[in-house]
């Protein structure tokens, strides 16, 4: 009988091979700093990341195999782990390398913490828990020094889905984020557009809004937003801009361009964790602090309505709900997390 292995499969609350071989963002690289040992949860999974003196970060599940206590609660010393109960101490490989019961024995060689693998990207820290069906989906900008990349939140929703299908979604613009994203009295009717299933995922063509304060620079805008979805919890969108304020105390160019990287945490399945990663290529740059003040404001504002949704979890059997044609980008993402046979967070 593998111990390690029947511990582990207890402690899963999820059995999706699509979500388990997939890579999941459970924290910022800054959420990590040597000596710390941080408690994360995925897919109702407890787990432990921790950063070694070479800067490599680790990820284990939050349990020593010997009684079962979390090693979150124990202490990181000279690269290794030290569990707060026993002492058993774990190097970087997971191996125990010391019983202080027992200091002259070599320790049994299932005494092992059970390790995943673990990718840092985009600054934020990256697991999967299975084994890894492809890579990390690229962010477009992240290498290009013309853009300024920030990263905005932890922001808190219930499901994981629910936020992501938000995200793509244009026509809530005039009601969740009015006077921001919209105009309450005069929302813009949504244009055909397309949606492209490729295997990187679902891509749009251009949608165009009108936007009051559609960037960190605070300016009227005119934008035109071309989604990308990645992976069931990571998504993306390119937004072209132009300025439309009429004072034109800002002048616009042609390459203006936000984007965002969007990533959800699945905690349990009524849970969820948004981070993002915001791209801008304007000159001068908005600061820091103003795009974290906007991105805030704008999630804070969807939270405030994707939590109220009932079923919690997303209906991706599409006879569930209305759909109507401005909602195609959502109806494909339902019908192609189905066909993946996710079924965990799902109704
Ligand atoms: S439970 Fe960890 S050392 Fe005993
Ligand atoms: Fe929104």
């Amino acid at each position: 009988m593998n111990v390690v292995k029947n511990i582990s499969e207890d402690l899963q609350g999820c059995q999706d091979a699509a979500l388990l071989n997939d890579w999941h963002v459970v924290g910022f690289s800054t959420d990590v700093t040597p000596g710390d040992l941080v408690a994360v949860t995925l897919m109702e999974r407890d787990l432990v990341l921790w950063r070694a003196t070479d800067g490599q970060v680790h990820a284990w599940d939050d349990l020593c195999i010997h009684r079962g206590a979390r090693l979150s609660k124990g202490f990181v010393r000279n690269d290794t782990v030290i569990c707060p109960y026993h002492g058993w101490t774990y190097d970087g490989c997971g191996t125990c390398i010391l019983i202080p019961a027992a200091p002259g024995e070599k320790p049994m060689k299932k005494a092992r913490a059970i390790t995943h693998h673990v990718h840092e990207r985009y600054g934020f820290i990256w697991v999967c828990t299975g084994t890894p069906a492809r890579d990390i989906p690229v962010f477009p900008e992240w290498d290009d020094p013309a853009y300024q990349k920030v990263n905005c939140g932890p922001y808190r929703f219930r499901s994981g889905y629910r936020a992501v299908e938000n995200f793509m979604d244009p026509s809530h613009f005039p009601f969740v984020h009015a006077g921001v994203n919209g105009i309450y009295d005069n929302p813009d009717p949504i244009p055909p557009y397309e949606v492209e299933e490729t295997a990187d995922g679902l891509f749009t063509s251009e949608v165009r809004v009108t936007q009051p304060y559609g960037d960190p620079r605070q300016v009227p805008v005119i934008a035109y937003y071309a989604y990308k979805c990645f992976r069931p919890l990571v998504a993306y969108f390119k937004k072209r801009l132009i300025i439309s304020d009429p004072a034109r105390q800002h002048e616009g160019n042609e390459a203006d361009r936000f984007c965002t990287y969007l990533t959800a945490q699945i905690v349990d399945e009524q849970t969820s964790i948004i981070r993002i990663c915001c791209a801008t290529n304007f000159d001068p740059q908005p600061t820091v602090e103003d795009v974290r003040r906007r991105q805030d404001l704008v999630y804070a504002q969807d939270a405030a309505i994707v939590d109220t949704q009932r079923p919690e979890r997303i209906p991706v059997d599409l006879r569930q709900e209305l759909h109507h044609r401005s909602d195609l980008l959502g109806q494909k993402y339902r019908a192609w997390i189905k066909g993946m046979g996710i079924t965990y967070g799902v109704y």
